[in-house]
């Protein structure tokens, strides 16, 4: 194996999807997936590559900055993915300083790790910092997010990853630390974990109960299926330029409303259910605070620079998302025991 690579966050949604493309891709490469197993890590996302001969699992915490130096020493690790984070906007609302020491403490004691253990010598080194839309802030009813875009981030949860997104340029300007950023629209497929808005409705469809749309619906997201996320991180690993910034989405804008119809509709004809037999379980509830109204990525660069774009349309992503989930009862099962009932009950009660 000719490098190492260390991926953070590689049991949680996006970061599994990541570490699966890379050990199928390039048996090359060690991958190591470091995770601190929160509530939204769970290693049963990459069953299928557990005992891969390129492969190692490594639970650490992030905010732990001696654990990391000596990970670091240890493993000599050439390459960083970082995708390890507090996710969760609504989380993020009841307790941000979660959100400030895994975003923004953790990112910085990785960016020193590496500083210490590439010493200047960056040949061939990268960290390479996974982050969001949501740093821009909220877009009106036109216009998209840019790289060039100033950042306004408005909830706890992007404001600490718009803080650690600073933290890796100023390393990247002051040290010469070799880095690339992107930040990408909302993600869905398998293995999100239910409390973001599709795997939590699929899950409240499939068990009959209430869908909770906040405020009047008509807010925007742009989404992106997460397998064409991890193909985009893979290209601009590979190819992106250092000190460089792309944003990642897929021109697919959907005021939730919409999308929500379109979930019941899709659920109504899986489930053998009456046509808008889902679509009753919609209520509107109260909103949330410091809700951004509109998010949309132009994803201009990576397409012209990288050649990258999605491959899946939305609604045969939406499909497959839907599918993988009532085929796997067991994970959601599993996932949804214990702590999230008690997260459910405080946050929709
Ligand atoms: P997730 O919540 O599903 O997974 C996060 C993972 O990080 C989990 O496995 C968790 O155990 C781990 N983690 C959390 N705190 C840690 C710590 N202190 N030390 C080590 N590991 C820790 O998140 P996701 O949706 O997969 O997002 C991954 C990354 O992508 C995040 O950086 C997020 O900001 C970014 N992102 C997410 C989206 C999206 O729509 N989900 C969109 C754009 C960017
Ligand atoms: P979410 O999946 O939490 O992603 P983000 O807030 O990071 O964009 O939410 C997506 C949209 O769906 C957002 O506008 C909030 C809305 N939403 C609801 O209406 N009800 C819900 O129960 C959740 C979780 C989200």
């Amino acid at each position: 194996m000719n490098k190492t690579l260390l991926i953070t966050g590689g049991a949680g949604f996006i970061g599994s999807h990541v570490v699966r493309l890379f050990v199928n891709k390039y048996p090359e490469y060690h991958i190591v997936n470091l995770d601190a197993l929160t509530y939204a890590g769970n290693l049963e996302n990459l069953k299928d590559i557990e005992n891969a001969p390129n492969y190692t699992f490594i639970k650490a915490d992030i905010t732990d900055a001696e654990a990391m130096n000596s990970l670091f020493q240890q493993y000599k690790f050439d390459g960083v993915i970082h995708l390890a984070a507090e996710s969760h906007v609504d989380r993020s609302i009841t307790d941000p300083n979660a959100f400030i020491n895994t975003n923004v403490m953790g990112t910085a004691n990785l960016l020193n790790a590496a500083r210490e253990l590439w010493k200047g010598n960056y040949d061939s080194k990268l960290f390479y910092h996974v982050s969001t839309d949501e740093v821009y802030g909220s877009l009106g009813d036109t216009g998209f997010f840019l790289e060039t875009t100033p950042y306004d981030p408005q909830s706890p949860y992007s404001a600490s990853k718009a803080a650690s997104d600073h933290i890796v340029r100023a390393y990247g300007n002051t040290y010469g630390l070799p880095f690339v950023i992107t930040n990408c629209s909302n993600n869905y497929g398998q293995n999100q974990f239910p409390e973001k808005l599709i795997p939590l409705f699929i899950n409240n469809i499939r068990n009959n109960k209430p869908l909770p749309v906040y405020g009047d619906g008509k807010y925007t997201r742009d989404w992106l299926y997460v397998v064409d996320h991890a193909r985009a991180i893979d290209t601009v690993y590979h190819n992106g330029k250092q000190g460089e910034t792309y944003n990642i989405g897929g021109f697919n804008e959907w005021q939730n409303i919409e999308l929500i119809k379109l979930l019941c509709e899709q659920m109504d004809k899986k489930l053998g259910r009456a046509e808008g037999e889902s679509a009753k379980l919609i209520t509107y509830v109260k909103d949330r605070p410091g809700h951004d109204r509109r998010y949309a990525i132009d994803a201009t660069k990576i397409k012209n620079e990288l050649g990258w774009e999605p491959s899946v349309t939305f609604e045969e992503g939406l499909s497959i998302t839907i599918d993988w989930y009532l085929a796997n009862e067991e994970w959601l099962n599993h996932v949804t025991s214990g702590e999230y009932q008690k997260y459910y009950q405080k946050q929709y009660s």
